[in-house]
């Protein structure tokens, strides 16, 4: 990416990570932010507990470490001129491969290598800003095909700060037992608890899985068209660790794929980002697509908070289950497999 030499990775203090799981975590590439929401002052953000900033040059937009080499300060809180982010404390300026460039106090000064700022590669994907801390690693962002395919609408509802873990939540996503109990007010119904078989197996990337079953995926209220009998496919793919797409096939060939891209901010705390596109519904307004989204996922943050521990268990023996709960264990299983560790956050 740059010639300068980058300032060597490591956890940031108060890490709530253990260091060896964050390491791994950290190969990984995660959404820190929605294009649209950066404009032209620098944004802070926090990626495994690494504190960063994201802004917008004429070339493109940045991520790095919102912390100045000369006294700590977040640079979030400085100003963007021309390509260089400036720092408000002494004005010090850096270019997008993090080297400074100016010394304003000593302006016949060459910056040395402690000055420069630790930058990372971007991605700009379905609407979101990723970026992984690993800059050498050898990982891909997630795919989601829909985003850009013909004859599909987007839709990119806000994202939801939830207080509690990557994990909980990617596995709430793929859980399929709890439709009838959770979003009963939603889609589902308490009447129609029974989850079928069905299958769920380990990939190259992490899960998937298909499950087909007689729960439909209309709001509340609306009068689908399903005949009489119909099957509801749904499949799920995790992209390990904390991405998984989710595809819904409703009648008369509609789909609706769903990203749940979980951006692990600390161990106890995750940034949900939520790209939707589906081939059908091309009149309901995005405000109501907004409002089912946002109903779901605020149904299933209010159990991802009280869940305890806060962490996935990868270790099975930890918690029981039961065969319905054959998704989640597979993607527990998975983890386990890229060599996190059991208590892999805190
Ligand atoms: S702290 Fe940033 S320029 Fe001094
Ligand atoms: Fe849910």
């Amino acid at each position: 990416m740059s010639a300068v030499r980058q300032p060597v990775l490591t956890p940031p203090r108060d890490c709530s990570f253990d260091p060896a799981d964050w390491a791994i975590l950290a190969r990984h590439w995660y959404p820190v932010a929605r294009v649209e929401d950066v404009g032209e002052k620098p944004l802070a953000a926090t990626l495994l507990d690494m504190a960063l900033v994201v802004y917008r040059t004429g070339a493109g937009i940045h991520v790095a470490r919102n912390l100045c080499p000369h006294r700590g300060v977040p640079l979030s809180h400085g100003w963007v001129e021309g390509e260089e982010i400036v720092c408000p404390y002494h004005g010090l300026r850096y270019a997008a491969d993090g080297r400074c460039t100016q010394i304003p106090a000593h302006p016949e000064l060459a910056p040395s290598a402690r000055f420069t700022l630790q930058v990372f590669p971007v991605k700009v994907r379905y609407g979101l800003v990723w970026t992984r801390l690993d800059r050498d690693a050898d990982t891909v962002v997630p795919p989601f095909e829909a985003w850009e395919t013909a004859g599909y609408r987007q839709v990119l509802p806000p994202y939801v700060d939830i207080g509690g873990s990557a994990g909980r939540q990617v596995e709430g996503f793929v859980d399929v037992a709890h439709f009838a109990w959770i979003h009963h007010e939603a889609f589902a119904s308490r009447e129609n608890p029974v989850v079928p078989d069905y299958t769920a197996a380990l990939t190259d990337y992490g899960v998937h899985a298909e499950y087909r079953s007689d729960v439909p995926n209309y709001p509340k209220g609306v009068e689908g068209d399903a005949p009489a009998g119909f099957v509801w496919l749904r499949e799920f793919d995790i992209h390990a660790p904390f991405t998984a797409r989710l595809i819904v096939h409703f009648p008369n060939e509609g789909k609706l794929h769903i990203l749940n891209a979980a951006s692990p901010v600390s161990a106890r705390r995750t940034r949900l980002f939520v790209p939707i596109a589906q081939n059908f519904n091309f009149d309901v307004p995005t405000e109501d697509i907004h409002a089912f989204n946002a109903q779901i996922f605020a149904e299933d943050q209010a159990i991802i908070e009280i869940q305890k521990p806060e962490d996935l268990p990868l270790d099975l023996t930890a918690e029981a289950h039961f065969p319905a709960d054959r998704s989640s264990a597979a993607y527990r299983r998975y983890l386990s497999k890229m060599g996190l560790s059991f208590r892999y956050t805190a």
